[in-house]
C-alpha cells in the first residue's frame, strides 16, 4: 500500500494540529503518512503516489483557504480515483440551527463546484477559538460571533471544541477503507517442480 496523504489549509493553526493528530492516528493503524500544508514551500504532492487522501480546510468568513482550493482544483481528477475525504473544520457545527447547517453545506458544496472535486466522503469537525492568537479586532468579532451562536466565552482563554476521540475513530475507519481499496500486490506463483518418473 502507498502512503496516505493528509493535506490541509489553515489560517489560525488549528487544522494543522488536527492534520498531525490524524497522521498519528493513521500511523497507529500501520499506515505510512505524509502531511503537507497546501501551497507551502512550493510542495505539490501528486495524488497518484498515494493510496488515500485526507483534505482538510477550515471555514473563514464563508470559504476555505485559497492554496487548498488551488491544489484540489489542480488534482480533482486524480482525487476522484482513490479513497479521499474532505474534512471541513468550523464552529458553525456547534450551533443547533438548521439554517447554519444549510449554510455550512452550501459553503462546502461551493468548494466542490469551484474545484471540480466531488468527494464521496465528507466530515464536518468542530474547530477552535484560540483567542490568544487573535488581534484585538478579531478577538472582539469572534467573541460576538460565539455569543450570537449562544456560546459565552472569555476572550482571555483559548477554546478547543474538536472531539479527538471521534477523530481517532474516523482515522481507523478511513485507514480500513483505504486498505480495502488498495490493489492486492501481485505475487508470482511458486514454481511447481516437475515430477521425475
Ligand atoms: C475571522 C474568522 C471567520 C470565521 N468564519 C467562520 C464561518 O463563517 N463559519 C464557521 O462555521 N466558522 C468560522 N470561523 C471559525 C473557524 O472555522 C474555526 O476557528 C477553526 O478552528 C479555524 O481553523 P484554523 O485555525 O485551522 O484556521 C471563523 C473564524 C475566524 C477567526
Amino acid at each position: 500500500m502507498n502512503p496516505i496523504l493528509v493535506i490541509y489549509g489553515t489560517t489560525d493553526g488549528h487544522t494543522k494540529k488536527l492534520a498531525y493528530f490524524l497522521s498519528d492516528a493513521l500511523q497507529q493503524t500501520g499506515a505510512r503518512v505524509d502531511v503537507v500544508r497546501a501551497g507551502k514551500d512550493a510542495i505539490d504532492p501528486d495524488p497518484n503516489a498515494y493510496s488515500g487522501i485526507v483534505v482538510a480546510g477550515s471555514v473563514h468568513a464563508g470559504g476555505y483557504q485559497r492554496p487548498l482550493r488551488r491544489w484540489v482544483g489542480a488534482h480533482a481528477e486524480a482525487l476522484g480515483h482513490r479513497p479521499a475525504v474532505f474534512l471541513s473544520v468550523c464552529l458553525g457545527v456547534l450551533q443547533d440551527d438548521p439554517a447554519v447547517a444549510a449554510d455550512l453545506d452550501r459553503i462546502m458544496h461551493r468548494f466542490f463546484t469551484q474545484t471540480g472535486w466531488h468527494p464521496a466522503m465528507t466530515k464536518t469537525v468542530a474547530g477552535a477559538l484560540p483567542y490568544s492568537r487573535y488581534g484585538i479586532v478579531k478577538r472582539w468579532v469572534m467573541r460576538r460571533m460565539a455569543r450570537k451562536a449562544g456560546v459565552e466565552t472569555d476572550p482571555h482563554q483559548d477554546y478547543e471544541y474538536t472531539d479527538w476521540d471521534d477523530l481517532r475513530l474516523f482515522a481507523r475507519g478511513f485507514s480500513s477503507s483505504v486498505r480495502a481499496a488498495a490493489p492486492i500486490p501481485f505475487k508470482r506463483p511458486t514454481q511447481v517442480a516437475e515430477a521425475t518418473i
